[in-house]
């Protein structure tokens, strides 16, 4: 399969598609984190919040490759072992050489108790769909506030989410994809948005949207998911299954790039 885009710094560690699979969770790798960190324009040195972020490959790969000083939030344990997801970031920070650039916190938005005006970027992929599945819309939209209100002026957010295109789900998918709120398939109805859903949201918090969109090689970034994601490998007939089956119909991977004003 073909992708339009170039990801120089990713490409580094494209080699071992298994270990970024199992070390990220969802759809993109370290290609979604550089198409992000390359839309947020980065600067070293900067103050960076990384929320959810499962084993921290995405955030060691923010510190290493755009040397900014990382604060990877996560207020869950692992689901293959059960450590907290932030021993397993200070664990690949170590092997990636960035452990003086990165701090675990074992917290989660919306409480994320920081004093406002406290970053220059924030930065998350895949998590908050599923505080929409899980909690619902007004849990969501907290979360939109709380990052606005720890962005210092003119700071930049950048987020990233599976999202669906502005079309029905096909008749084919409906059954599972409205079926109940877990992380799983079943629960994608609830959990996913549109792009210009999700611009509305972060400009009802108070946001300037810089740039929005579907991302050029979302389906890419799912089908790759779909073959390399440990849990997919384990259960062929379940999600990767539906993934296949969706065939880039419906989902789709949206980002929105956006300021809090001066
Ligand atoms: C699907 S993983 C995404 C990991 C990674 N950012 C990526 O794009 O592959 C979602 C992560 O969000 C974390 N999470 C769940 N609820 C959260 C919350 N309220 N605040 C921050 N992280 C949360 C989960 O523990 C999980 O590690």
């Amino acid at each position: 399969m073909t992708h339009p885009t170039s990801y120089p710094k990713s490409s580094q560690y494209a080699h071992d598609l298994s270990t970024i699979y199992a070390e990220c969770s969802g759809p993109g790798g370290l290609q979604l984190t550089e198409f992000m960190a390359e839309k947020m324009v980065l600067r070293p040195n900067a103050r960076l919040l990384d929320i959810g972020i499962e084993r921290g490959y995405q955030t060691c790969f923010l510190a290493k490759e755009y040397g900014v000083q990382v604060i990877g939030l996560d207020p869950d344990d692992d689901r293959t072992d059960g450590l907290p997801h932030i021993e397993h970031l200070m664990r690949n920070a170590r092997k990636w050489g960035v452990e003086d650039q990165v701090i675990g916190l074992k917290l989660g938005v919306p409480e994320t108790h920081f004093a406002a005006n406290t970053f220059d970027f924030v930065y998350s992929t895949t998590t908050l769909e599923m505080v929409r599945g899980f909690f619902g819309e007004v849990l969501y939209r907290q979360c939109l506030t709380e990052i606005y209100r720890i962005l210092r002026p003119g700071g930049i957010f950048g987020l990233g989410e599976p999202m669906h295109l502005d079309v029905s789900i096909p008749a084919d998918l409906a059954p599972i994809y409205t079926q109940g709120d877990g992380a799983g398939p079943e629960g994608w109805a609830k959990c996913f948005a549109t792009v210009n859903e999700t611009v509305a949201a972060c400009r009802v918090s108070g946001f300037e949207i810089i740039e929005a969109g579907e991302a050029p090689d979302g389906w890419h970034w799912w089908d790759e998911f779909s073959r390399n994601d440990p849990h997919c490998k384990a259960d062929p007939d379940g999600e990767a299954k539906v993934i296949q089956q969706d065939g880039g119909r419906w989902l789709t991977y949206g980002y929105v790039i956006a300021r809090k004003p001066e």
